[in-house]
């Protein structure tokens, strides 16, 4: 099976400006990501120390296309992105990155990804779960993602939480695959 990770494609000032600053420490979103948390885990929302650790989860996941370090430093320290996840003890064993775009109300998934030992164990369910959950709470409207067509985890993963391919992209990612845009509109909470 094949894994494809988003792959850098600078768009400058105009994320930075449709985006929001989200505060990693506000304990309204550690109260989310803290909940339903599988036994023997512990949830952590990641900081600009934890760059390596998140580069090196990246690298085993998706060996031949992992996320650039320097994506996930422009996302760690410019506050409109929050990346989030799962330890098993001092390790990786699920981890999300997300693009929070305020002005479209839309929350972007960049990657979602379960290490290899704790897959089939509901870990991406947690994650797409928390995600949603993140998406009700600060009152995004949509939320977005890629996924090759090959990745049938993925897509399962995707659909099963009401995402749906909306058109194919080709050659999408860096490395030529294609991708379908998968996307999910939130009801509004009555
Ligand atoms: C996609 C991925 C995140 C799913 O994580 P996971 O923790 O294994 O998934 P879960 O255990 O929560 O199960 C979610 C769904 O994935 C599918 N799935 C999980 N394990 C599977 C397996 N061994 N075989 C087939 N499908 C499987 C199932 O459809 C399952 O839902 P179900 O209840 O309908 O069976 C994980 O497989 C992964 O990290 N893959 C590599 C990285 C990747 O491709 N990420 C997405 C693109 S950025």
């Amino acid at each position: 099976m094949e894994s494809t990770a988003f792959v850098f494609r600078p768009r400058g000032s105009y994320i930075l400006a449709m985006a929001t600053r989200i505060n990693r420490r506000a304990p309204r979103l550690q109260k989310l990501i803290s909940a339903a948390v599988p036994q023997g885990f512990t949830p952590f929302v990641a900081r600009r120390n934890d760059l390596d650790d998140i580069e090196e989860f990246s690298h085993e996941v998706f060996a031949d296309n992992p996320t650039e370090r320097k994506y996930i430093r422009h996302l760690l320290s410019d506050g409109h992105a929050v990346i989030f996840g799962l330890k098993k003890g001092e390790e990786i064993a699920a981890c999300c990155t997300l693009e929070m775009n305020v002005r479209q109300g839309r929350i972007y998934i960049v990657e979602i990804a379960v290490h290899a030992n704790h897959r089939g164990r509901g870990l991406g369910q947690w994650t797409m779960k928390r995600i949603e959950a993140l998406a009700n709470s600060y009152d995004y409207r949509r939320i977005t993602s890629h996924v090759t067509p090959g990745n049938r985890m993925s897509l399962s993963l995707h659909r099963r939480f009401g995402m749906r391919p909306q058109r194919l992209v080709r050659r999408y990612f860096h490395d030529g695959h294609d991708a379908y845009y998968m996307q999910m509109d939130i009801q509004a909470a009555s």
